[in-house]
């Protein structure tokens, strides 16, 4: 069967579809009813089933025989070290942690965060969690305190799972303190935390609250898996939205396993036993998906990367990481080819290295510009398939079904809608809109399996994010057209938030930041074009009357505190001050106009303007800082 005659055999009996999907996975119980209609526009998949997460990622592989095979390969050029885990060791390992966590009370429903750089513990943390049915939050650990105490505050924790540090090029990144920074700052306290000591930073524990990872596992039983019902959160990951609070994700048990299963064939085209690599981080969704879940429910091998894709060493990392270990699907962002291409236009460094086992790279978490790609497609000789999904959906919504049948690439296109996602072009009123027109993309209700059935804590906060503009779809928040070929194009955000180096980032929660800085009187931050990182943000400062500080001072200022409240991540560098800010009569900031002159745009004078002279002051603004480039 080819891609048409599946999309269609989904659209036809869309229950019937996941029923057959969920074949593959282990069930305590198996379901007996695909979809529950809980009126409002809200659906939950296989909730009355009963499952268990780790079991199907990590113990059925053991009984199948898969036991001596690597589950994960660990590889981290930035410190040195190489190291490979079978599944039976995960599987022991896995079971005794959880047994742990058992013992210092973690149950069933239990929140548990995780701080964690990129090595294995962050993954058996994740799975541990998984096998006691507690529900896990990665914290991604370019996060500074405050954004960690936010999600304390928000998730409630029993405990806290960290490392004493992690390894950034030329700079150790101090977990602990960032940690009792967050627990002091946040109103909830955890009972305990447990902390992995790596050998590069040993922490100092805090009596009474802090137990060492492995000191705590000692004479403890290992755990068995804890069966959950289909609904139970997997787990909560907290993604930008609008405003500083972050929106919590739940992830639903079952939905999740059987469809991320279903992708490792259909979408990345690997078997059991193959290697399938995601060069992201457990701390956002493509490592919760790509990195963990998908490829051990799956029986692949993953990597866990601690790396960058240039100078650790060198521009070649990733094609030794995939000669060494036989990567047959390559999963990364954009950004990291494009810095990659920077260091090494002409791909000396793949010449160096031998790509015949990998069948194809993916790329996704920002728009794929056609130059990287047809980059990246000329120096490995190998196709590069863009697809589009966000940490809502925690998967694929339109890509390019390569385990059924490659489709032929467009570049700029991440092709098309997968089974389960019925994708649409919509205007303001809601109304469908022909091929070729730009407008906001939706998905109808339901969605499919495995993705967002509300937010943590928050269903009037899901329901005004994503159900209510355009009553009976799922609001994207990206914009786009599609093609007389049924080829999606994503074009831009309809809200605030912005793409730095695949980073999904807010600038809404920045604003917030520079607002509190006690001379800014009002701001605005947007993301302006970045040949590397895709976006960076700028901020705008206006400052209260009768401040009389150097400029230059003020905005340093406000470069540090986004940094030390948001963190490094959010790659929050320029800031300048101006008189007044653009906007329109009714007090709306005109930020597109502001990220045209940024990127040297031609633009059309906003009708409702104010007053356009300001536009030349943020001109002259931009300038002082570099922009327009070139
Ligand atoms: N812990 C602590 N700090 C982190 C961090 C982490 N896990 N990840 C990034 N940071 C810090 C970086 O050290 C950097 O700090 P600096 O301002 O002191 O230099 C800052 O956050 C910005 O990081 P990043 O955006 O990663 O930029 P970079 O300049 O270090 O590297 C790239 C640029 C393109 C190489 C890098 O962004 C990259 O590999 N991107 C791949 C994107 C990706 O994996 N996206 C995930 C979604 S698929
Ligand atoms: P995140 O939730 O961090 O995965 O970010 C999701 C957002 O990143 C999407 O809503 C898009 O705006 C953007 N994005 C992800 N993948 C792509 C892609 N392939 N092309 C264009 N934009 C993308």
């Amino acid at each position: 069967m080819g891609y048409r005659e599946v999309y269609e055999g989904w659209k036809a009996d869309p229950e019937g579809f996941w029923m057959e999907a969920a074949q593959a996975i282990d069930w305590v119980e198996a379901p007996k009813q695909a979809l529950f209609d809980r009126g409002d526009h809200m659906y939950e998949w296989f909730a009355e089933a009963k499952v268990n997460t780790c079991w199907n990622a990590v113990d059925r592989h053991v009984e199948q025989g898969r036991g001596e095979q690597t589950a994960i390969i660990y590889d981290s050029p930035i410190t040195h070290t190489k190291r490979e885990i079978s599944y039976v060791e995960l599987r022991n390992r896995v079971a005794n942690l959880a047994g742990a966590l058992r013992a210092k009370g973690v149950e069933k429903g239990d929140r548990v965060i995780i701080y964690m750089p990129m090595i294995p513990e962050a993954l058996e943390a994740m799975l541990a969690c998984a096998r006691l049915g507690a529900i896990h939050s990665v914290v991604f650990g370019g996060f500074a305190s405050n954004e960690l105490a936010v999600r304390i505050d928000d998730a409630k924790p029993k405990a806290i799972i960290a490392a004493s540090c992690g390894m950034e090029p030329g700079r150790v990144v101090h977990y602990k303190p960032l940690l009792d920074g967050a627990i002091e700052m946040a109103e909830h306290k955890p009972d305990f935390c447990v902390i992995f000591q790596r050998e590069q930073e040993v922490a100092e524990l805090k009596e009474g609250r802090d137990v060492n990872w492995h000191g705590f596992q000692f004479g403890v039983k290992p755990a068995e898996c804890v069966p959950v019902e289909g609904n139970h959160p997997a787990y909560i990951l907290y993604t930008s939205g609008t405003t500083g609070q972050p929106k919590g994700v739940v992830r639903p048990t079952a939905g999740h396993l059987v469809a991320l299963n279903w992708t490792m064939k259909n979408i990345y085209n690997v078997d059991p036993g193959e290697v399938f690599w995601a060069a992201s981080d457990v701390g956002w969704v493509v490592g919760h998906s790509y990195i963990c879940y998908g490829p051990l429910i799956a029986g692949n091998t993953t990597i866990v990367f601690e790396g960058k894709p240039v100078g650790t060493p060198d521009a070649g990392t990733f094609w030794r990481v995939i000669e060494e270990h036989d990567v047959k699907s390559f999963f990364t962002a954009p950004t990291a080819f494009r810095a990659v291409k920077r260091e090494d236009p002409k791909g000396e460094f793949v010449k160096k290295y031998d790509l015949s086992g990998l069948r194809a790279i993916y790329l996704a978490g920002e728009r794929a510009d056609p130059d990287t790609i047809e980059w990246t497609q000329k120096m490995t000789g190998k196709p590069v398939y863009d697809h589009w999904w966000q940490t809502e959906t925690g998967y694929t919504i339109a890509g390019n079904p390569v385990g059924i049948e490659p489709l032929p690439v467009k570049l700029g296109s991440p092709t098309v809608a997968m089974p389960g996602y019925d994708v649409q072009i919509l205007d303001e009123g809601g109304n469908q809109m022909a091929p070729g027109e730009l407008g906001a993309i939706a998905v109808k209700l339901p969605l499919p399996p495995g993705t967002l059935p509300t937010l943590w804590n928050a269903e009037d906060r899901f329901k005004k994010s994503y159900l209510t503009t355009f009553p009976g779809y799922y609001e994207t928040g990206d914009a786009g057209m599609i093609d007389e070929d049924g080829y999606l194009y994503i074009m831009a955000r309809t809200d605030d938030v912005i793409n730095v180096a695949g980073h999904r980032l807010s600038t809404g929660g920045m604003e917030e930041v520079l607002a509190s800085h006690p001379d800014v009187a009002e701001c605005a931050v947007i993301g302006i074009s970045d040949e590397l990182k895709g976006q960076l943000p700028v901020g705008f400062l206006c400052l209260s009357s009768g401040v009389d500080r150097p400029h230059d001072e003020i905005a340093k200022e406000c470069v540090k505190l986004v940094r030390d409240r948001i963190g490094p991540v959010a790659a929050f560098k320029l800031a300048v001050v101006v008189d007044r800010l653009p906007k329109t009569r009714s007090g709306k900031i005109l930020r597109g106009t502001m990220v045209s002159i940024a990127d040297g745009k031609e633009f059309k004078m906003p009708a409702t303007i104010d007053d356009p002279a300001i536009l030349d002051e943020i001109r002259d603004a931009l300038q002082t800082i570099g922009y327009p480039k070139g």
